[in-house]
């Protein structure tokens, strides 16, 4: 069956997942199957764990030409696993092979993410160039996929795409992926005129381009909307000139996925609604893995180390609380800002019994701290539509 919907991104649940992203990703094309359309998903083929353990089908080869360079790459899809939709991988040697997804696993990015996303989105494309049947929409997730609404307009190398209905959505409007002209040489050929449609503030902005070039453009949820109109680092007015084309539609949960009752991550699952047993005993797994007490209300934050999501905020929070003689306990689950986590693991040592952390990406953990946590502490300071509030509420 031809592709209809393609979603084109960074991530995917549960192949490469660094947040949000990668849930939404990972859940929206199951469901849009279900109701009916032959959706499917691409991403790069990085080395995560997922993807080293998973079997592939080649269903294309070609080679990109990124300035000088020739770069052959293959398009597989995952076989031997039903995830609800098709998942295809972009394999491009000597870009994505690498274990984390934006950067290594101190949290330095590559270097590269120019050459990486640039090659990753015109793979993608000579690919579906090739399809029978072309698909009825193309969907962009984030700047890392912001230039396709302009490729498969402007670039006579895509022209067969070119009525091929685009649609980008907004999950994170901090990064822009803006880089410098001098880098210009790396874009597959495009008509001159169209200069303008890949330019803001001299740079070239994927995600600005992606908001004048794509059909629609959607945010995750209507109140980020308006807020990105208010402060978008620079784009406040393009989203005011775009507006009409401009959605917020508020994100789901995968309610599949985060099921108290089924989720085969928990030490304990709900039965019977019986919630108080469900909570006590997750709890206690907790007070066994983290230094922290039952009998004092937990706290818990999960998410990644960085401004965005307040986590700097954390120690002086929680320092406050405890040296006021409250007796509650935190923990801390995300990895990211390197200072941060040394912080962290300092403040486990100071504050024994009230205080842990453990400083890695850990999807099982996340779940268990769901269902153990008495209160989730989500301090951040941009959250387009967090998804940790509604995983918490389903958890109790
Ligand atoms: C980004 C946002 C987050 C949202 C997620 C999925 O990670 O920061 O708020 O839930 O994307 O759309």
């Amino acid at each position: 069956m031809p592709i209809e919907i393609l979603h084109i991104a960074a991530e995917c649940y549960p192949a490469a997942k660094v947040g949000g992203l990668g849930d939404v990703v990972g859940a929206l094309p199951k469901y849009l199957n279900a109701a009916g359309s032959n959706t499917g998903v691409v991403i790069p083929k990085y080395r995560t764990k997922w993807l080293e353990s998973h079997c592939y089908e080649e269903v294309f080869r070609g080679t990109v030409r990124l300035h000088a360079r020739l770069v052959p790459f293959a398009i597989e899809r995952v076989v031997g696993e039903d995830l609800g939709f098709g998942l295809y991988v972009a394999d491009i040697p000597g870009r994505f092979d690498r274990p984390g997804i934006y950067g290594d696993t101190e949290g330095r990015g590559y270097g590269d993410e120019v050459e990486r996303n640039l090659s990753f989105q015109m793979a993608v494309l000579h690919w579906v160039h090739a399809f029978e049947e072309k698909p009825a929409v193309l969907h962009c997730h984030d700047h890392h996929t912001g230039l396709i609404p302009f490729m498969v307009r402007n670039c006579p190398e895509f022209a067969g795409l070119k009525d091929v209905p685009t649609v980008f959505t907004i999950h994170n409007g901090m990064y822009q992926g803006a880089f410098s002209w001098r880098k210009g040489d790396l874009l597959p050929f495009y008509y001159a005129s169209f200069r303008g449609l890949l330019d803001w503030s001299d740079a070239i902005n994927p995600m600005a381009s992606a908001i004048r070039c794509a059909w629609r453009v959607t945010t995750v949820s209507p109140g980020y909307l308006g807020e990105l109109r208010e402060h978008s680092l620079g784009l406040e007015n393009l989203f005011r000139w775009e507006e009409a084309k401009c959605r917020g539609i508020l994100n789901g949960i995968d309610s599949e996925v985060w099921d108290p009752a089924q989720d085969r991550f928990l030490a304990h699952r709900l039965e019977d609604g019986d919630w108080n047993g469900f909570k006590k005993s997750n709890k206690a797994v907790l007070c066994e893995r983290f230094d922290i007490r039952p009998d004092r209300p937990l706290f818990t934050f999960i998410g990644r180390l960085v401004r965005e999501k307040g986590a700097d905020i954390i120690p002086e929070v929680v320092k406050n609380y405890l040296y006021s003689g409250r007796e509650i306990c935190f923990v801390v689950l995300g990895s990211g800002d390197p200072h941060l986590a040394d912080l962290f693991r300092r403040m486990k040592a100071h504050f024994p019994g009230f205080f842990d952390c453990s400083i890695e990406y850990n999807e099982q953990l996340s779940h268990q701290l769901y269902a153990g946590s008495d209160f989730l502490f989500m301090p951040s300071r941009v959250e387009p539509c967090g998804l940790n509030q509604l995983y918490a509420m389903r958890y109790g």
